[in-house]
């Protein structure tokens, strides 16, 4: 009862949010929050220009807490190097993928209480939500005069921009379709790495029979994870993208052959899934008792970073089954909301955030690869030079469970729907219900 109610109260924030612009359409509101941006971008050209050099705090929401943080604490030491005077306020809320970080801000920014800066993913997740509700300040002076325009990918800065300006500013690429493992257990235990389901499930299999989970995973947004590389292996890159432009049904017997998919590979996760995190399922499969975990590659920055295991020799990856040659992406990002108090340190913050020096701290520590065309790879480890090749000459798509191709409203339903899959393993039922809430969310529109 007080889980439901739980998901219901989330689910009327999330309406809410999502809905911004519809719901302020008529009234004084939107008035007011769109007054309110174009203030704040009156402010932004003013605190650029002026490069002032601010004070005072300077709170910074994510949800890199605890094993999470070394790479965000290096961020901090570098702004902390060039900016002194302020102090930062590192508010982190524990939870993997930000499940219940961004709860907490929905509740924030619709109070009218918005941290200075907040991680958010480029993509849907940040234009779908905080932007079509006019929540954010448009940074365009920013990356004109930082030179930024030219430093990102053209298709990242499409991610982040629309044609009112641009939203936020990208720390960081992220691959999601990695399949993760020890080499020397799969030696021991006779197993390859495979490279299509069909494969995975005859190595599983043999792995079972000698008490060995194949599949490690944790807790419910852990396997949105998995869904999304299942999906990209079962549909291939083309249909994978149909499916967010709308020109794929959800209901196509393609889509259902996922969920079936899915559906079997359930059956060779363990059993305690729901309670651990996805650190967990990784030590699952440090310590032996799981061979292959798919989790994006900060599970990289967390055995290298955090458990000091050496790449290629302690751990070692592939793309998930079916997904060779893709390369399924993600950018953490930050941005300057509506309402922040200290906007003159938020945008020393954020040039931090862009610069070559900033990123080139933080990101390999944290598994990442900078998401700035000219970083230096000699500071990054085997794994990350691997995924920087991969990211340049790979067929890039974007990431369903971290914010790149839906915007949350999706998201959150997309999160119910798999609850009742995990229930009731019906794919006819789960393809009926997403093409449902595809057609709600505006999907493809
Ligand atoms: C993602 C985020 C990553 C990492 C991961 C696990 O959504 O983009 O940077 O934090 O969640 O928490």
């Amino acid at each position: 009862m007080k889980r439901f109610n739980k998901i219901l109260l989330l689910a009327v924030v999330s309406a809410f949010v999502v809905t911004g612009t519809a719901v302020f359409a008529n009234g004084t509101q939107e008035k007011t929050s769109a007054a309110k941006a174009e203030t704040t971008k009156a402010n932004i050209q003013r605190v650029v220009l002026n490069n002032n050099k601010p004070g005072g705090d300077l709170e910074i929401f994510s949800w890199w807490a605890g094993d999470e943080g070394p790479a965000l604490a290096a961020l901090i030491k570098v702004f902390k190097k060039h900016y002194p005077n302020v102090n930062v306020i590192n508010a982190t809320i524990t939870g993997g993928s930000g499940v219940n970080a961004k709860a907490v801000l929905k509740t924030r920014m619709l109070g009218g209480a918005p941290p200075d800066s907040f991680q958010v993913h480029a993509g849907q997740e940040l234009i779908g939500t905080w932007v079509i509700a006019n929540r954010m300040v448009d940074l365009t002076p920013l990356f004109k005069q930082q030179g930024w325009m030219k430093v990102f990918p053209k298709d990242l800065l499409n991610l982040i921009g629309t044609k009112d300006g641009i939203w936020s500013v990208p720390v960081n690429i992220h691959r999601s379709n990695v399949m993760w493992y020890v080499p020397d257990n799969l030696k021991k235990w006779g197993v390859t790495v495979p490279k299509t389901w069909d494969e995975f499930f005859k190595e599983a299999d043999k792995l079972q029979a000698k008490g060995i989970v194949p599949l490690a995973l944790a807790q419910a947004w852990t396997v949105n994870h998995l869904w999304e590389s299942v999906a990209l292996g079962v549909l291939g890159a083309d249909n994978y993208e149909a499916l967010w432009k709308g020109n794929l049904s959800w209901t196509d017997p393609k889509v259902v052959k996922v969920w079936e998919t899915m559906d079997r590979i359930l059956k060779y996760t363990n059993k305690d899934a729901a309670s651990l995190s996805w650190q967990q399922a990784t030590d699952m499969v440090v310590k032996g008792k799981a061979a292959f975990n798919i989790m994006g590659d900060w599970a990289s920055g967390y055995m290298s970073t955090t458990l000091k295991l050496t790449p290629k020799k302690d751990y070692g990856w592939a793309p998930s089954p079916g997904t060779s040659g893709n390369f399924i992406f993600l950018a953490d990002s930050f941005g300057l909301p509506v309402g922040a108090k200290n906007p003159d340190a938020t945008v020393a913050w954020l040039k931090v955030c862009g610069s070559k020096e900033g990123q080139d701290a933080f990101n390999p520590l944290k598994g990442s690869i900078s998401a700035r065309t000219d970083s230096d790879l000699s500071l990054y480890n085997v794994y990350s030079k691997s995924a920087a090749k991969d990211w340049a000459s790979n067929r890039i798509v974007g990431s369903l469970t971290h914010g790149v191709v839906a915007n949350e409203g999706f998201m959150n339903d997309f999160s119910s729907v798999m609850e009742m899959f995990l229930n009731n393993r019906n794919a006819q039922q789960a393809a009926n219900a997403c093409q449902a809430i595809a057609i709600q969310n505006g999907i493809g529109k």
